[in-house]
């Protein structure tokens, strides 16, 4: 990149823009990065002035980046405008041209729009003359980057990229997950790869149940209720984020990070993916309830929320996949909004050794504790647990079994913690900062490639079209509640439960 990219963010008077894009730009502007430094052009149909728009970033920023802001400052500019107007993209194309290398500059859109003006987005910019079909290498770069919801179930999925492909090539496509940005999340690949330890344990042999939760306390703040209510807990959590999470934490090892190795070995994961059985999951909505102490309105009553409404707020999936490596091991996937805690966790729980010789209660003797335990009325003690905190607490921690001091052989649950925050003495980056980055450099490792969205879409759409036939209910939960007790009758026999963060 030898001038300096420009950065141009349709929907730039948005909450993701005020709240997340801007924040990022600025971290990333303060840092000096990247090298080349950027222009960023925020684009909205409001009417503002470049003061008045700096001004009201200035005021949005939390404080430690409002010092930070007068390096983005001056390279931040606003135009009125709608993607869908032509006048409005010609002026656009002209002032990007008076930019310092005008039309040899590198440039990314990014669609903070409403999914149904994607399609026509890119199709316009096109048209433009703005987003050209990049095919020499050494044509000036153009990329786009497009929000989610990428679809709502896998026909429209498809037929967006159709859409999109008419005029791009793959390679200029970046499909944002946020969760991808985020440090945890990364580090599966670096806790699986770097560490030979693992990987001779990470399959069916050793693994007994693999299980994910996101749980979150926000109900329909910021207005949201009339979008999620056409999207629900699946396509809102599950479709991208979850599957995202999954697809690390299975995926076979890569031979190198390569963006297209690292994306083909998450496909090949996801397209494994099968419902345990289509009645084996629960679907609820929050009820009124109390959350930390203050009442709150059940999902019905929130703003925008239709009264007849049938959307979920919660869910929880028993999967499996289908492959050689993970045939079996039963895969527990789990979101809800308005539940006690937020957390959002892999636990992946190992079995037990094939004798039980401690932990024997005094009433019987061994023969019958054994019998017991291969009859499944008692349980083994699984004391080898890895659990992966994603957020808010981000670390990694292991259990196991340790003897108590004293006479007897008495194991006791023992847990060996890492905590970035202790380790790195400073917070993670945040998921745009990275996110953004990579789409200026180019590297679309922890962006979604077609295919793999689609990958994602055939299993949501299994269980959304169990939903629809009526083979699972809508259960109730009470706000500030763990969701309906069902849930728990996805685990089996000596399974285990569904976590509660007490790591997190
Ligand atoms: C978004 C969903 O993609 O992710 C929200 O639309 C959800 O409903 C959010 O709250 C969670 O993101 P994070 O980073 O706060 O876990």
């Amino acid at each position: 990149m030898s001038h300096p990219p420009q950065i141009v963010i349709f929907g730039a008077s948005g909450d993701l823009a005020f709240g997340k894009l801007i924040p990022a730009l600025t971290r990333l502007a303060a840092q000096g990065l990247p090298k080349e430094s950027f222009r960023v052009i925020g684009v909205a149909r409001r009417h503002k002035t470049n003061e008045s728009y700096r001004a009201e970033i200035r005021a949005a920023l939390p404080r430690e980046l409002a010092n930070q802001f007068h390096n983005l400052e001056p390279r931040i500019e606003y135009i009125v405008g709608d993607v869908g107007n032509r006048e409005d993209l010609i002026r656009i194309k002209r002032h990007l041209e008076t930019l310092p290398g005008g039309n040899g500059a590198g440039r990314l859109f990014y669609l903070s729009l409403k999914a149904s003006l994607f399609a026509q987005a890119v199709r316009e910019l096109a048209e433009m003359g703005l987003l050209e079909r990049q095919l020499q290498p050494d044509q000036p770069w153009r990329r786009v980057v497009i929000e989610k919801p990428f679809g709502h179930d896998l026909a429209s999925a498809r037929a967006l990229n159709s859409a999109l492909h008419e005029t791009l090539e793959e390679e200029q496509i970046y499909r944002i997950d946020h969760y991808l940005g985020k440090e945890t999340i990364q580090n599966i690949l670096g806790l699986r790869f770097h560490n030979a330890i693992f990987e001779p344990l990470w399959n069916r042999q050793h693994v007994e149940v693999i299980q994910i939760t996101v749980a979150e306390h926000l109900g329909m703040e910021s207005g949201r209720g009339s979008y999620y209510d056409t999207a629900g807990a699946v396509r809102d959590m599950l479709q991208n984020h979850m599957l995202q999470i999954l697809a690390l934490v299975a995926m076979e090892p890569p031979s190198s990070l390569d963006a297209e190795e690292i994306r083909g070995l998450k496909v090949s994961l996801l397209k494994s993916l099968r419902l345990h059985d289509p009645k084996r999951m629960v679907r609820a909505r929050y009820t009124a309830g109390h959350m930390q102490g203050e009442s709150v309105p059940g999902y019905l009553d929130e703003d925008g929320v239709p009264s007849d409404s049938t959307t979920e707020t919660y869910f929880a999936v028993r999967a499996e996949l289908d492959n050689w490596r993970w045939n079996g091991v039963p895969i527990l996937l789990r979101h809800g909004k308005r539940l006690p805690k937020k957390f959002t966790e892999v636990q992946i729980l190992f079995r037990t050794p094939p004798l039980q010789l401690f932990n024997r209660p005094p009433d019987i003797s061994d023969t019958e504790f054994r019998q017991a335990i291969r009859a499944g009325s008692l349980c083994q003690l699984r004391p080898n647990v890895l659990t992966l905190s994603i957020q808010p607490r981000e670390g990694i921690s292991l259990s196991f079994g340790v003897k108590t001091p004293g006479s007897g052989m008495i194991m006791a649950p023992a847990r060996l913690d890492f905590d970035y925050r202790d380790h790195f003495g400073q917070s993670t980056t945040p998921a745009y900062e990275r996110l953004l980055l990579d789409a200026l450099m180019g590297d679309a490792t922890l962006f979604l490639r077609a295919d793999e969205i689609e990958a994602c879409w055939t299993f949501a759409d299994q269980i959304l079209e169990a939903w629809q036939n009526g083979t699972v209910p809508l259960l109730d939960y009470p706000a500030g509640s763990w969701g309906p007790e069902a849930a728990n009758d996805l685990f089996i026999g000596c399974e285990g439960a569904w976590s509660t963060g007490e790591g997190t």
